[in-house]
């Protein structure tokens, strides 16, 4: 899988579940202890990143995952995991966006984005990107600069025994050569 803009100061690469990537990611978790305090009040597990690797939604297969690694200079910086076709054959479900602390707010969000539109915009039956967000770990703000718009769903979410609020994003797809609507 090559998707790489030159301007674009990441790389991206598909992780697999190989020990020597399990310890890329986790050691990534490990470098964000805020967002897993945020969402489970707990840091990262030890096994954070072996399930990360594997977690599907309901009625998915592994074929459907895609674990990518976002390098800068060959150091993994960044992970997102996204599910092509899920709900349905006409969406691509973004499970998480995450980078290392440090290194957040720094413009990587904006560059990994773009990287993964590139990608899921080669997936022909996808027209929606969608995503959930906790209301403990409030990022609308970053996710509607990316240009997604809350649908108004307010979903729960049960985790470990801590009850959230789940926010409903989507952004549809742009193909190269689909032009806006106008008006
Ligand atoms: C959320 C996350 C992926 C964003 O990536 P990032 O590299 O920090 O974001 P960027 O620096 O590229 O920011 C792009 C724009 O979004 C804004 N932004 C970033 N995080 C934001 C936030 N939490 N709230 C509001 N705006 C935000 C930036 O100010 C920037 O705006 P600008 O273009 O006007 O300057 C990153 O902060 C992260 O890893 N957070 C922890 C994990 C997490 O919460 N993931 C999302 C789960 S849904």
């Amino acid at each position: 899988m090559k998707f790489q803009d030159l301007q674009n100061p990441l790389r991206i690469r598909q992780l697999s579940q190989n020990q020597s990537d399990i310890d890329l990611i986790q050691k990534l978790f490990d470098a964000a202890p805020k967002y897993f305090q945020a969402i489970q009040r707990n840091p990262a597990s030890t096994t954070e990143a072996e399930e990360a690797l594997s977690v599907l939604p309901p009625n998915t297969s592994l074929e459907q995952k895609f674990n990518l690694g976002l390098f800068l200079n060959s150091e993994l910086i960044g992970y997102a995991d996204i599910i092509n076709g899920y709900p349905d054959d006409s969406f691509a479900y973004l499970g998480l966006l995450i980078f290392s602390e440090q290194l957040q707010r720094s413009g990587f969000g904006k560059s990994a984005f773009a990287l993964i539109e590139q990608l899921i915009s080669s997936w022909t039956t996808v027209k929606t990107i969608r995503l959930g967000v906790a209301d403990a770990n409030d990022v609308t703000g970053f996710w509607k600069k990316m240009g997604f718009t809350p649908t108004g769903r307010i979903l729960p979410c049960h985790q470990q025994q801590i009850k959230a609020q789940i926010i409903e994003m989507e952004k549809p797809v742009r193909r190269a050569g689909q032009k806006g609507l106008t008006c």
